[in-house]
């Protein structure tokens, strides 16, 4: 029996999985048995086709008819039976010969080109090419375009509101020295800040100094040093990059995330600097509507520290969506973004003699989560999705 659209009863992902597992299975069969170019007509306009094809078909009873909740999940299936039908129709197309079909016994064909031009091809033994010929007309294999990874799409877009206020871009290593990773930063060693960035050391490293051992950085913010070191002052860059924590994964942690740095270092940098740019960004960032709001904290290489607030993006900082409790702002209207602060004195110690005397310059440093920013900003509900490689959830973001 031909394969019907049905009606669904039910809309929960196990019985969405099933339809579109039976859709498939009908898909697959029907295409194994298209021989010739009007079977593969029939096929395409069964399936493609726009007034009564299956994917119309699906469109209609299943999306259509999916409750609210429901919707995101049927989405997903119908996109990929979308994409699947298409490529089936488009792979199932019989390899047409064509070009030899008038040449008949002669082996001479003509060929006009464009207005007035002709010229005689000699076509040879015509028979034997037809057989391994390849038609060039033919549209090629069509390979599925790839998209940029959400949270790539996130990094690119903060990086280019710092870009445009004349930000270079920096990088360093992923595998850093306790040196670069604590100790220039102004954690000391055995000092507690140190706990609360737990990492793997490089095995085998007891017999070298502690500033020397290898680790997987924390945060971005090593590249503070090693840019400072490199280059004199005054200084704009942004820092994007992988960095690793001892936290077990969960809806909101991973142990692998991605960080963007920043550091204006220059004479006479203030904390209105710092309150100017960041609020311009997160602007920029956010849409013009939002405020933001600095929060004391504590960095060991900042002082002043604090945390930077925006209001709430999605529930416009009322705490409440319609009657619901908004959750990304846990209800207070605000939503935390990045650490911030003045850079202390005792950092530019470690780079005085580059031209970063702390009597002469002063700065300000910034770092966030671009991980935490691209679930905010994408609504997605589970860090690791970013990182599973699933198709479906990463097609919708192209
Ligand atoms: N490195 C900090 C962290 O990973 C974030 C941070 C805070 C970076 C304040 C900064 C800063 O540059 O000034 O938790």
């Amino acid at each position: 029996m031909a394969y019907t659209v049905p009606k669904l009863k039910e809309f929960s992902p196990a019985a969405l999985d099933k339809a579109a597992e039976r859709l498939l299975t009908a898909l697959e069969q029907e295409s194994a048995a298209v021989n010739t170019e009007a079977d593969w007509k029939t096929f395409r306009d069964r399936w493609m086709g726009r007034k009564n094809g299956v994917l119309t078909q699906v469109n209609e009873l299943w999306l259509k008819a999916a409750p609210k909740g429901a919707k995101r999940d049927v989405g997903q299936r119908v996109n990929l039976a979308r994409a699947r039908v298409t490529e089936t129709v488009e792979d199932g197309k019989p390899k047409r010969i064509v070009g030899y079909a008038d040449a008949g016994a002669a082996n001479i064909g003509e060929v006009t080109v464009g207005k007035g031009l002709s010229a005689k091809v000699k076509l040879g033994s015509a028979p034997a090419v037809v057989e391994h010929a390849v038609d060039i007309t033919l549209p090629g294999n069509r390979h599925p375009l790839g998209a940029e990874h959400p949270v790539i799409k996130a990094m690119n877009e903060i990086l280019s509101v710092f870009r445009n206020l004349g930000y270079s871009i920096a990088e360093g290593p992923i595998i850093e020295t306790d040196y670069y990773n604590f100790e220039a930063l102004n954690f000391p060693p055995n000092h507690p800040a140190r706990d609360t960035q737990d990492t793997l050391f490089l095995a085998n490293q007891d017999s070298k100094p502690l500033r020397d051992r290898l680790l997987l950085r924390t945060h971005t913010s090593p590249v503070q040093i090693r840019t400072m070191e490199k280059m004199k002052p005054p200084l704009r860059i942004v820092v994007p990059g992988k960095v690793h924590r001892n936290d077990p994964p969960d809806a909101s942690h991973s142990p692998m995330f991605h960080q963007i740095e920043g550091l204006a270092v220059d004479t006479n940098i203030t904390l209105g600097d710092l309150k100017g740019t960041l609020d311009h960004a997160m602007k920029a960032l956010f849409g013009s509507s939002v405020k933001t709001s600095f929060r004391p904290s504590f960095f060991p290489f900042t002082e002043p520290s604090a945390e930077l607030l925006v209001s709430c993006f999605i529930c416009g900082g009322r705490g409440k969506r319609n009657l619901e409790p908004c959750r990304p702002c846990k209800q207070t209207g605000w939503i935390e973004i990045l650490g911030c602060g003045m850079v202390d004195p005792n950092v530019f110690e470690f780079v005085k003699s580059n031209g970063y005397d702390p009597r002469k310059v002063s700065g300000f440093a910034f770092g966030m989560g671009v991980d935490r920013l691209a679930i905010l900003k994408y609504g997605v509900d589970d860090i690791q999705l970013f990182f599973q490689g699933d198709v479906r959830f990463l097609a919708q973001f192209a």
